[in-house]
């Protein structure tokens, strides 16, 4: 499983921020679990670079510039030079911040561009019974990934992580059967956009008030390859338990 952790802007003291790396060095010892940090990116370069552990680092976000003139930008070839391999693009907080969707699709190719692995956020905001919402997440796919190339395309993980279940906690995350349905229809969008077969090799990320309560079950769905984990993944206690769910 690809247990990928969102910092958010959850941890501001590098004290905190040490225990939780080596927290998390210790857990992917244990495990096969692949544990990928995604902290503040002034934490990223002082952890990745010198990191020679089997964890991996990822950007929140990258800039939709490809640099120069752009105060206070973090450029996707800036973390990879950090140390980042993996970048989280299009997370709902960024694109209530103003990403739309033919922003997110330029992070993505800046992303690639940078050989970073883009993690593709996608998610409507509320269900509706009419079945709205899986047309909203077809269109967000598809418009992220229209302007890449086949060999692009199979590089990218989508995480789907709806609206109404992010920041909550496990009672009002996703039930399992639901996010049965819904990786399958992801799939089924990314059979559309992705080369021959390759959309069953895709990596399938859910995230959305995923805690030690429930990210058994979750896991349980067979086609899911992992979370993305906001809040759990900075309380140390909540962390070490939710990731020991999965081994
Ligand atoms: P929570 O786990 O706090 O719901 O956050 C999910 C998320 O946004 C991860 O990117």
């Amino acid at each position: 499983m690809l247990v990928v952790a969102n910092w958010k802007a959850y941890v501001e003291n590098l004290e905190k921020a040490e225990r939780l790396v080596a927290l998390s060095k210790r857990l992917s010892r244990a495990a096969d679990n692949l544990i990928v940090l995604a902290p503040p990116a002034p934490f990223l370069g002082t952890f990745a670079l010198k990191n020679k552990s089997k964890v991996a680092f990822s950007a929140q976000d990258v800039s939709k510039t490809p640099g120069g003139a752009v105060t206070g930008e973090a450029t996707a070839q800036t973390y990879l030079s950090a140390g980042a391999s993996y970048a989280i693009v299009g997370h709902s907080e960024r694109r209530a911040a103003g990403d739309t969707d033919a922003v997110v699709a330029e992070k993505l190719a800046h992303a690639l561009a940078a050989d970073l692995t883009p993690i593709l956020c996608v998610g409507e905001r509320e269900r509706d019974h009419d079945g709205r919402y899986l047309a909203f997440v077809r269109e967000e796919i598809a418009t992220a990934l229209a302007a890449l190339t086949p060999k692009e395309r199979m590089r990218v993980i989508v995480a789907y992580e709806p609206l109404w279940a992010i920041g909550k906690t496990a009672e009002s995350a996703i039930s399992p059967d639901d996010l049965a349905e819904m990786v399958l229809y992801v799939r089924k969008v990314l059979s559309e956009l992705l080369p021959g077969k390759n959309a069953s090799r895709a990596l399938v990320l859910y995230g959305g008030s995923v805690e030690p309560e429930n990210v058994r079950d979750l896991a349980r769905v067979a086609s899911v390859d992992g979370f993305l984990i906001g809040h759990a993944s900075v309380d140390e206690p909540m962390f070490a338990s939710l990731v020991k769910e999965l081994s």
